[in-house]
């Protein structure tokens, strides 16, 4: 018996949406390597180009869409193509998100309902487009975060998507577990993405490498194993959850942190 046999996606279809750039490019990559065709989604449609470009010279098959996770309609239409073109959709990666810092007393309502429209209610169109198709030993994960367990200055918004994409997670897991669909999340810890990145391009466009190397080493500090994650961490959780090898979990959020927080 060979067990990384369980871990093959040989056959099965994938989205990944957030797939042009950090976690989800490399969540994308690994499922891929595993063997799955991968519709690599994302609003920055040169990005997804580029995650394709990558998927294919490592052998593997991918396809670019763009798409606004924030749109039901457009999710809708991302799922129904992907079964149109590829026959089927076995594993949803709810993974494209986006943050705004700002104090809570100061968000303004258009700020807030963006932040919820691309990090929640995404998770929830995406997971019902999803459910319309899926057939049982399908598997949807959601990208979530360690702010699930944290208050932190200015970051309220997101921290209330990231909790309520773990309410959805949980609910979504109770309801489709019936039919054999499996609802699971990963929270990574801080990783140097994007959105880490964004925090320190001053305001004439520069990136502060050593503003972001301080920061990246207060929070490996902050973790047990005195490390932050790597895209690829949270990657290999994903595939995890999207194999069979997690065929008897769900409702489960795989912590990709170092330690940093525990539940
Ligand atoms: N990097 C971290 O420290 C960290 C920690 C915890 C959770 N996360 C979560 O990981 C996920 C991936 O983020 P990342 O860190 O790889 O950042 P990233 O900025 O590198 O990637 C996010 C991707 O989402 C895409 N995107 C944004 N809005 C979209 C929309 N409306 N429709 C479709 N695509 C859209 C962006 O174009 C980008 O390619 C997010 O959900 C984020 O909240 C990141």
């Amino acid at each position: 018996m060979d067990p990384s046999n369980v871990f093959r996606l040989t056959g099965k279809v994938a989205v990944v949406t957030g797939a042009g750039s950090g976690i989800g490019r490399a969540s994308a990559g690994v499922l891929a390597a595993a063997g799955a065709r991968v519709v690599v989604a994302d609003l920055d449609l040169a990005g997804a180009e580029e995650t394709v470009a990558d998927i294919k010279e490592e052998g593997g098959e991918a396809v670019a869409r763009r798409v606004d996770v924030a749109d039901p309609a457009a999710m809708g239409a991302l799922v129904d193509e992907t079964v149109s073109g590829l026959g089927r959709l076995d594993v949803l990666v709810n993974n494209a998100g986006i943050m705004i810092r700002r104090p809570l007393a100061e968000v303004p309502p258009d700020e807030f309902d963006r932040i919820l429209s691309v990090n929640l209610k995404s998770v929830l169109y995406g997971s019902q487009a999803a459910a319309r198709v899926m057939r049982p030993g399908s598997s949807i994960v959601n990208t979530l975060s360690t702010i699930i367990d944290f208050a932190t200055a200015g970051t309220g918004s997101y921290a209330a998507a990231k909790k309520g994409g773990e309410a959805l997670t949980r609910t979504f897991a109770v309801e489709l577990g019936p039919r054999g669909i499996r609802v699971n999340g990963v929270a990574p810890g801080w990783t140097d993405t994007g959105i880490t990145r964004q925090r320190h391009v001053d305001d004439a466009g520069e990136f502060q490498q050593s503003g972001f190397d301080q920061l990246a080493g207060r929070m490996a500090a902050a973790a047990p194993l005195g490390t932050v994650a790597e895209a690829i961490d949270s990657a290999y959780a994903v595939l995890y959850l999207a194999s069979d090898a997690s065929r008897c979990v769900t409702g489960h959020v795989i912590r990709v942190n170092g330690g940093a927080s525990m539940a």
